[in-house]
C-alpha cells in the first residue's frame, strides 16, 4: 500500500512538471485527485487493511495527497507567469498607428432652420413659448373656433388620444396657451411638434411648426406684411419675390397664405414649383376675435396677427432637400452635410 502511494506519487511529479497548460495540468489534476482518480481508489482499497495499519497508512495518504495538491498548484503558478511574460512580450502596442477618428455630429437641419428663425425672431421682438404635443381638444380646436362637428376639422386629420385629448395637429393652441396666461401686448414665437394622419411622399405624420402672434393696440395687416417680409428677406434672402394670397383659416380674419418665389428656378417655372415660379411657406392672418374672446382679450381694444409654418418645408427649400423623408432616416451620409 504504502509503496504504490509512493509510486504514484512519483509518476504524478513527473507528469506535472512536464505539463504545459493550464488545460493539461487540469487533466492531470482530474487523473490522480479526481472522484474516479488514483487517490479515490487508492482510499477505497484501505478497507482491506488491519486496524493497525489503518491509520498509518491513511496519515501517509492525506500527506500524498496534500503534497500532490501543492505541487500542482506551484505548477499553475509558474504555467501563469510563463503566460503573462509570454504575452508581454507579444501584445506590445505599436504607439505609432495612427488612431481611430471621433466624428464630431452635426445638427439636424430642422434644428438648424428653427434657430434660425427663433433668432431672426427674437431680433424683431418676440419671446419664444412652447406646449404640449398631447394637447386638449379645448386648446387644438375648440378656442381656435373650430367647434366640435365642425367641418372646418377635416382639413387636419387628427390623431384622438380620447374625445378629448387629442396629439396636436399644429403649434396654434400654444397661442391660446400663451393668451390665457398673460395680458397684452404679446409677441410669442412657438416651435414645436406636431402630428396628423398623413403619410406619403410629401406627409409625415410627424413635423414641425412655428407659431408666430403678435396682439397689441392697432395692429395691423400691414404690421403682418411687414414683419414676414422682413423675416423671409432674412431667411432666405433680400431679393426674393413675396406674394400674399387671399385664404382661409378659422381662427383668422382675413387670412393669408404666403408665396415666395421659387427659390429652384428663380420663378420662370419648374417641377418643383409645379410651373407656378411660387411655394407655398406659410399661412396667416389677423386673429379672428372669436379667439380673442376665449382667451378673455377684448376684440374692441386689441387685434393682432398670427402665422403659423412647417419647418421641413422651409428647410427643404433653403438646403434644396428633394425629399422630406431624409429628415426623419437619420442616414449620416445625409445629416453630415449640414
Ligand atoms: N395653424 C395653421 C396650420 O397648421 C397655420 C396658421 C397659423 C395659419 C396661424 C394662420 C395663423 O395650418
Amino acid at each position: 500500500m504504502k509503496e504504490r502511494l509512493q509510486a504514484m506519487l512519483d509518476t504524478a511529479r513527473g507528469a506535472v512538471s512536464e505539463v504545459e497548460s493550464e488545460k493539461s495540468l487540469q487533466d492531470v489534476r482530474v487523473h490522480y485527485l479526481g472522484k474516479k482518480g488514483e487517490m479515490t481508489s487508492i482510499m477505497k482499497s484501505m478497507g482491506g487493511l488491519s486496524p493497525e495499519e489503518r491509520p498509518i497508512v491513511g496519515a501517509l495518504a492525506n500527506q500524498v495527497k496534500e503534497e500532490l495538491e501543492q505541487l500542482i498548484e506551484a505548477r499553475q503558478g509558474d504555467i501563469r507567469q510563463v503566460e503573462i511574460a509570454r504575452r508581454l512580450k507579444e501584445e506590445t502596442i505599436d504607439v505609432t498607428l495612427p488612431g481611430r477618428r471621433r466624428f464630431a455630429g452635426s445638427k439636424h437641419p430642422i434644428t438648424l432652420v428653427t434657430e434660425e428663425i427663433v433668432e431672426i425672431f427674437s431680433s424683431l421682438g418676440f419671446g419664444v413659448a412652447e406646449g404640449p404635443e398631447i394637447e386638449k381638444d379645448f386648446y387644438n380646436f375648440e378656442a381656435l373656433n373650430i367647434p366640435k362637428d365642425h367641418p372646418a376639422r377635416d382639413m387636419q386629420d387628427t390623431f384622438y388620444v380620447s374625445d378629448d385629448i387629442v396629439l396636436r395637429t399644429h403649434t396654434s393652441p400654444v397661442q391660446i396657451r400663451t393668451m390665457l396666461n398673460q395680458p397684452p401686448p404679446v409677441r410669442i414665437i412657438a416651435p414645436g411638434t406636431v402630428y396628423r394622419r398623413d403619410s406619403d411622399i410629401t406627409h409625415s405624420p410627424m413635423f414641425h411648426q412655428i407659431e408666430g402672434f403678435l396682439v397689441d393696440h392697432k395692429i395691423t395687416f400691414g404690421d403682418l406684411k411687414g414683419i414676414l417680409t422682413t423675416f423671409i428677406n432674412c431667411f432666405f434672402g433680400e431679393n426674393v419675390g413675396v406674394r400674399f394670397r387671399p385664404s382661409f383659416f378659422p381662427f383668422t380674419e382675413p387670412s393669408a397664405e404666403v408665396d415666395i418665389q421659387c427659390v429652384i428656378c428663380g420663378g420662370k417655372g419648374c417641377r418643383v414649383c409645379k410651373n407656378s415660379g411660387w411655394l407655398e411657406i406659410l399661412g396667416s392672418g389677423m386673429i379672428d376675435p372669436e379667439v380673442f374672446k376665449s382667451v378673455n382679450y377684448d376684440p374692441e381694444v386689441y387685434s393682432g396677427f398670427a402665422f403659423g409654418m412647417g419647418l421641413e418645408r422651409v428647410a427643404m427649400l433653403k438646403y434644396g432637400v428633394n425629399d422630406l423623408r431624409l429628415f426623419f432616416e437619420n442616414d449620416i451620409r445625409f445629416l453630415r452635410q449640414f
